[in-house]
């Protein structure tokens, strides 16, 4: 099979492969499982990018724990737009929780940078990121991530939870968009 394919006008080629994201996200869920063993973490999916990397990475880390998701949106195409919509909010009270927030990729920040002092007005224990990918020369907006996959390059990714303008989520793996 091609590993080059194409979504809507644009062709990709194979980047981070199965088996290494696989790898990847078990050594995650390990450190986390080490460091919130005694603490009922509440992981908090950010959807759509993040739904496969946390239903992988909660079932990688093998202790009391629960799992939810917001919904929040800054990109359109292949750009981030600069605002974020949060269109899915907390359901229970985050209150005195210790909250891993898991997102698909870090990159210029601007999610964050918006969502977190309106999660922190919530008063929650503690509040961790764990980014599957971080794209480091993109940053805007200087972010701490406490659990990264991958630090990559400044590429338009997709696959593993990733789209194009909504296209290619369900891909395993991660592709890369390819220049010119
Ligand atoms: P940020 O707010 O600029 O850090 O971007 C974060 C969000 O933009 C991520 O949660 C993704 O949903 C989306 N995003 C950023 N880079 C990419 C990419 O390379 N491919 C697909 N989506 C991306
Ligand atoms: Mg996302």
């Amino acid at each position: 099979m091609s590993k080059t394919i194409q979504i809507h006008d644009k062709y990709f080629e194979l980047f981070i492969s199965e088996e290494k994201i696989k790898t990847r996200v078990q050594a995650l869920g390990a450190e986390i499982a080490q460091q919130y063993a005694d603490k009922n973490p509440l992981f908090v999916g950010i959807l759509n990018g993040a739904f496969l990397f946390t239903a992988d990475l909660v079932r990688a880390c093998p202790i009391k724990s629960e799992v939810t998701f917001l919904k929040v949106q800054s990109y359109e195409g292949l750009k981030s737009t600069g605002t974020v919509t949060t269109l899915l909010d907390f359901q229970q009270d985050i209150k005195d929780r210790h909250l891993i927030l898991v997102e698909d990729i870090i990159d210029t920040g601007t999610t964050f940078f918006h969502l977190l002092p309106t999660i922190q007005a919530k008063h929650p224990a503690s509040i961790a990121i764990a980014s599957l990918l971080r794209k480091p020369t993109a940053i805007k907006h200087p972010i701490t991530v406490d659990f990264v996959g991958f630090d990559i390059p400044n590429k338009f990714v997709i696959g593993y939870g990733l789209d194009y303008n909504e296209q290619a989520r369900n891909l395993p793996a991660i592709y890369k968009l390819i220049d010119g």
